[in-house]
């Protein structure tokens, strides 16, 4: 076992279906007698080859989750899997594009069950899950709007949050400002994707456009030292996923990574996984890969649990119960 495993950890930033073992999708394809067997490669895992295949094999494989019952089994899957790794906290992002199309009222069946499964789960493995509802930037500002007003019409305790992941190349942060002043004034909590496959230009127009209190990814930050300078006055969080972005070629290797260099900047950085499964990661092998590269120790992953914590969507009365778990 590894010694990462049992530190109590926070994560802001896990796709649920991206989060779904492949074993999980093939049983459900099975199930539906779908075939689906091209977006596995010869030893059972998602296989893709790019960023633009990855969101295809990524949508294939949601294909098959058609219902309400198939989120609730699926995050009582994600949730095993995370509290395994010793996760005590997790906000992870729902779509409402994929579950009822962006329909308001199918929406909240899913919601419904999503939320069930998460108060099971939370008694079975004693992790915390919360929500953040997000648009996908290729499917067009249209979209976004439904996406919000499914998210607007079901803020609360659970659903916490609205975000905006996809392909960052296409469109401007600008296209979704009505579906995210929509959000904002349903009272979520806002973060967006920007600065993975953008620069520091995209970033800049998403803090402008879209005033996140976190950015999804925001590595590339490194890019423009003025910007660092910026975020790190600012505190805006950065959800960082250091294996998704070796997995999808961004850096050659962690060492090549800027999450060391961004944490020694004052940038308030978290340690996430994206999708784990398609980048053939966990928070223990996110820990352990840090460690390996930058010597990392248990204080500074214990002072990175708490800035998460800190920086999460939940109400406060959840933030001190969690905080007692990190300390212990
Ligand atoms: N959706 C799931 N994973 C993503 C990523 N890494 N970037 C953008 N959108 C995503
Ligand atoms: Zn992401």
């Amino acid at each position: 076992m590894s010694e990462w495993a049992a530190l109590p950890k926070v994560e802001l930033h896990l796709h649920l279906e991206g989060a779904a073992p492949a074993a999980f999708i093939r049983g459900l394809a099975a199930e539906k007698r779908e075939d689906i067997s091209g977006i596995f490669g010869k030893d059972g895992n998602y296989a893709w080859r790019d960023f633009p295949h990855f969101l295809k094999v990524y949508e294939a494989a949601c294909s098959v989750l058609r219902g309400p019952q198939d989120y609730h089994r699926l995050v009582l899957a994600v949730m095993e899997e995370s509290a395994a790794a010793g996760v005590v906290y997790s906000e992870c992002f729902l779509s409402p594009d994929f579950c009822g199309g962006g329909d308001p009222g199918a929406w909240a069946e899913y919601l419904a069950a999503i939320r069930e499964a998460a108060a099971e789960g939370e008694r079975s493995c004693g992790l915390t899950l919360r929500g953040i509802a997000t648009c996908i930037r290729h499917l067009g500002p249209e979209r976004a709007k439904r996406a919000a007003l499914c998210a607007a019409e079901t803020a609360g305790d659970f659903l916490t949050g609205f975000g905006i992941a996809g392909d960052e190349t296409l469109l401007t942060p600008a296209d979704f400002l009505w579906a995210f002043d929509c959000a904002r004034e349903a009272g979520l909590r806002i973060t967006a994707h920007a600065g993975e496959w953008q620069g520091p230009g995209g970033i800049r127009d998403t803090l402008r456009a879209l005033r996140p209190e976190r950015l999804g990814h925001g590595v590339r930050a490194i890019e423009d030292l003025a910007l660092v300078d910026e975020l790190a006055e600012a505190g805006t969080v950065l959800e960082v996923c250091p294996g998704s972005n070796v997995a999808l070629g961004l850096y050659r290797d962690f060492r090549a990574h800027p999450i060391h260099e961004l944490d020694r900047r004052g940038v308030r950085v978290t340690i996430n996984t994206d999708d784990p499964p398609f980048f053939r990661t966990s928070m223990i092998r996110e820990y352990e890969e840090l460690h390996r590269a930058f010597d990392w120790d248990e204080g500074q992953f214990r002072r990175l649990a708490r800035q998460a914590l800190d920086a999460a969507f939940c109400d406060a009365d959840t933030k001190s119960r969690i905080a007692k778990k990190l300390e212990g």
